[in-house]
């Protein structure tokens, strides 16, 4: 498909089945990179540009919320290098898109935790961030030095605290309560899931979020992912039947 036909596909999409909530595990970029010859770093660059056309496109068809894996608290394993390429391409990207994004409707934040970032990052995310959140058209979330286990081990330790204090019953603690305490709180839980380059597995993603979503695997590398399979990927999730465990009726 040219870059262009995913625009054909736009009128298919049942706007009243439209999924709330995509998250993105974006995988596959070192592989793309090794295939071109080049070293891994180019494949994060070359992904940043997907992200850009999948936020384009998001907008275009009134996506409320859309969550990308950008770099999880187990990618502090991989060489020196390739995690400070990470972190400066990371925060590189987004002051160099908050113009765009803020203009467009876009509400940015990252969501992840702030053990083992280099001082200030948080900072100038924050500052970058904070231009956009009058905006309400389309939640972008930025996953970033996020993990699945370490959201529920900061959740479990606000909760204990204010159980402790005085503030909460153990009683009292429900699924809502868990999730208000998520970097998530107050977004709907992801309706798909998007893992791109062949991996089956959801790599500590979301992982109480993503307890009912339904997952669509691509073999496509993430730096060759384009418009045209993004909306596919929403045309398949419609015609999924979703039960969240019940029968059908
Ligand atoms: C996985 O591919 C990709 C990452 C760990 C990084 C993804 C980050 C970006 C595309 C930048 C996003 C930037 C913003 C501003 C949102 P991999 O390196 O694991 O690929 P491999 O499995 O082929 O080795």
């Amino acid at each position: 498909m040219t870059s262009d036909n995913y625009k054909l596909l736009i009128p298919k999409i049942d706007k009243d089945k439209m999924p709330n909530h995509i998250a993105i595990i974006m995988d596959g970029n070192g592989r793309w990179a090794k295939k071109q010859g080049m070293k891994r770093v180019n494949g994060h660059k070359a992904g940043v540009r997907v992200v850009r056309e999948i936020v384009e496109t998001a907008r275009e068809i009134n996506l409320k919320y859309l969550t990308v894996y950008a770099f999880s608290t187990e990618n502090w394993g991989r060489s020196r290098m390739e995690v400070n390429y990470l972190l400066k391409l990371i925060l590189d990207s987004l002051i160099g898109e908050i113009d765009d994004l803020v203009q467009n409707g876009v509400n940015i934040r990252f969501i992840g935790t702030e053990q083992h970032l280099p001082p200030g990052y948080d900072v100038k995310v924050e500052e970058n961030c904070r231009r956009s959140w009058h905006n309400n058209d389309l939640y972008l979330n930025v996953a970033m030095n996020y993990g699945g286990r370490r959201e529920l081990i900061e959740a479990v330790q606000v909760i204990s605290t204010k159980v402790k204090d005085g503030y909460l019953k153990p009683e009292d603690i429900t699924e809502q309560v868990i999730s208000d305490h998520l970097y998530t709180a107050g977004m709907p839980d992801p309706d798909l899931v998007i893992r791109t380059s062949g991996e089956i597995r959801l790599s500590n993603y979301l992982i109480w979020q993503s307890t009912y979503s339904e997952f669509w695997f691509t073999e496509t590398l993430w730096p060759d992912f384009s418009r045209a399979e993004f909306i596919q990927s929403i045309l398949d999730y419609q015609e999924r039947k979703r039960r969240f465990g019940k029968r059908e009726k």
